[in-house]
């Protein structure tokens, strides 16, 4: 018998350090790790190439039928390609960050994902896959489940350090009230609101150092893959 594949679903807050603690995590325990904002960011990047009317639900369910979301493995690491090409620096652009949870709260956006995100899931043996909805809905019987969150202004710090370091010009008032404007918007909608399952361990990164946030996250995941 093929062994069933195991999900780690790690949700929480925008910037909260979930992706870094899902990529360390993955790395650890020899994971594929997948990271699905980095999906929607991709369709609103899409959506802002095309100029579709996001509130015109056909355009915007032609524009999908036209789009692929795929995965290639370039320079040993798993890129998110988008029709065919990597958009990792582009779809980190404030632009994006700015629509991507108007986007992000669509239905015909979330049906078209949710399925990506289910064949990606099991098409690998073992998959850390970080998001909003992981544990509620995308793979609600995943075996481990983590809630990240941290402080907002702890957060908004940490992507201010981030894309200054990048060379981009950009306030720190702006950068927390996208944040704020971002936690909003995915808590409040209708369709998958971010929240944590009754069943996820939450971690909370306002006190951690990146290597203390993974040392704590090793030690749950650890001692539940035991129990599987
Ligand atoms: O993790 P991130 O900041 O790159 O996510 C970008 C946006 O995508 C975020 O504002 C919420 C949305 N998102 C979502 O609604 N569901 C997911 N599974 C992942 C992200």
């Amino acid at each position: 018998m093929p062994e069933k594949n195991i999900i780690i679903a790690i949700d929480g807050h925008s910037s909260c350090g979930k992706s870094t603690l899902a990529k360390d995590l993955a790395t650890t325990l020899n994971f594929t790790y997948i990271d699905t904002g980095a999906m929607y960011r991709a369709i609103t990047l899409k959506c802002l190439q095309t100029n579709v009317n996001i509130e015109d639900e056909a355009a915007l369910q032609n524009v999908l039928i036209h789009t692929s979301i795929s995965y290639d493995h370039i320079l040993d690491t798993l890129q998110l390609l988008l029709d065919g090409q990597p958009v990792d620096d582009l779809i980190r652009l404030p632009e994006v960050a700015h629509w991507v949870s108007p986007v992000a709260r669509i239905p015909v956006v979330r049906r078209f994902l949710v399925d990506i995100q289910r064949k990606t899931g099991n098409a690998f043996q073992r998959v850390i896959m970080d998001g909003r909805d992981i544990g509620t809905v995308v793979f609600p019987d995943a075996a481990i489940k983590l809630f990240v969150t941290a402080d907002l202004n702890i957060r908004a710090r940490r992507r201010y350090d981030e894309l200054v370091s990048k060379g981009l010009d950009i306030s720190y008032e702006d950068v927390k009230n996208n944040l704020e404007q971002r936690d909003l918007i995915d808590s409040t909608r209708e369709d998958s609101p971010l929240k944590k399952a009754d069943d996820a361990i939450l971690i909370d990164t306002t006190f951690h150092s990146i290597n203390s946030q993974l040392e704590e996250a090793l030690r749950i995941v650890k001692a539940k893959l035991l129990t599987i």
